[in-house]
């Protein structure tokens, strides 16, 4: 393993401005998205989707640091020829590889998940390593509800997020650590605070277990937020403020820097959630985002599906690109959203 190296790209995939495009979405989940604006979801499709927001050249030579990618996506290649990852490193954005073979149900745990995937793992990162990806993603899912999550699923969870982690350092890429507790309860912010740092606790505890070099890796969290059932929304501020305390209490300065992912927050409370958080003076890390539906859901909506309004799709991915670019260093205003709108 080449330490410094990885640090060099997880340094590069949390550079000031700029954030990480989540494309990574399963066979499964893209469905969900096209079904929601009309599109069928065939491979051709999903090509013409992907090709169109790589080939957004303001987006991805401007704020787009790295692109995580589903399987499919990663062997693929545009309507010209050209394999898609090309397209990516013709931008100088870093391309990235989801390596999660999504969740089971946990034995003994009704109602909760572990995420699988570590079976030849080795061998699936070798070949993604030759195919140009340098950093890796895999999420692990807990939820809040009554009586959960529990102990078990915290644990097994993050022992594998640290089996993951080791075998990518192993294999020279750069792992991305996403714990993800969900926000689709109704539980307020003070609860998901406390799930969040036993969760964050304990993936850092297994992290150390298995050696895995803080400095090559990133984290992608979710914040500290209200559940979106809750009567009580906590506010940008408090969102921002909480957030900011759990990280500095629960993740070491060793690691370069922590991405957000976005688990179904508005494309603009996203944004003004992380602007927010820059303002509250220096950070131990970088802090950027990561995010799949808060970058996607507009570009998506604009493209519809129709090679006529590839244009349109491309000026509104770039255009949320720079605003999340922008919070990524605490200039983003909500002045700038309504003047594009
Ligand atoms: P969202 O930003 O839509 O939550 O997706 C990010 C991601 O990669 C989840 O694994």
């Amino acid at each position: 393993m080449n330490l410094t190296e990885l640090n060099r790209i997880a340094t590069a995939m949390v550079a000031p401005g700029k954030g990480i495009l989540a494309a990574d979405e399963s066979s499964g989940t893209i469905k969900k998205r096209f079904d929601a604006i009309g599109v069928e979801s065939t491979e051709t499709n999903r090509r013409d989707y992907r090709e169109m927001l790589f080939r957004s050249k303001e987006a991805m030579s401007q704020y787009i640091s790295g692109v995580i990618l589903y399987d499919e996506t990663i062997w693929q290649d545009a309507k010209d020829g050209t394999p898609l990852i090309r397209l990516i490193e013709e931008t100088g954005a870093i391309p990235g590889i989801k390596v999660d073979e999504g969740t089971q149900a946990l034995p003994m745990c009704p109602g909760e998940l572990v995420t699988v995937g570590l079976d030849k793992l080795a061998e699936r990162l070798q070949k993604y390593y030759e195919r140009g990806a340098r950093f890796a993603k895999w999420r692990a899912v807990i939820d809040i509800g009554s009586a959960i999550p529990s102990m078990t699923a915290i644990s097994v969870n993050a022992h594998a997020l640290a089996r993951y982690a080791a075998l990518c350092q192993a294999a020279q890429i750069v792992p991305i650590v996403e714990p993800e507790v969900l926000m689709d309860g109704d539980h307020d912010i003070d609860q998901c605070y406390e799930v969040t740092q036993r969760v964050l606790n304990t993936t850092f505890q297994e992290l150390r277990v298995q050696r895995v070099a803080l400095e090559g890796m990133v984290l992608k969290p979710n914040m500290a937020i209200s559940g979106k059932k809750c009567a009580k929304q906590a506010s940008v501020e408090e969102v921002a403020e909480k957030t900011v305390r759990l990280l500095k209490a629960c993740v070491p300065a060793a690691v370069p820097g922590i991405a957000f992912l976005s688990g179904g927050q508005s494309d603009e409370e996203a944004t003004a959630h992380l602007n927010a958080m820059h303002k509250l003076g220096p950070l131990p890390w970088s802090l950027t985002f990561s995010y799949g539906r808060a970058l996607q859901a507009a570009p998506q909506k604009a493209w519809s599906g129709k090679a006529e309004n590839v244009a349109a799709g491309q000026r509104a991915f770039s255009h949320r690109a720079r605003m999340n670019g922008l919070a990524s260093k605490g200039e983003w205003q909500s002045s700038l959203e309504q003047k594009a709108a």
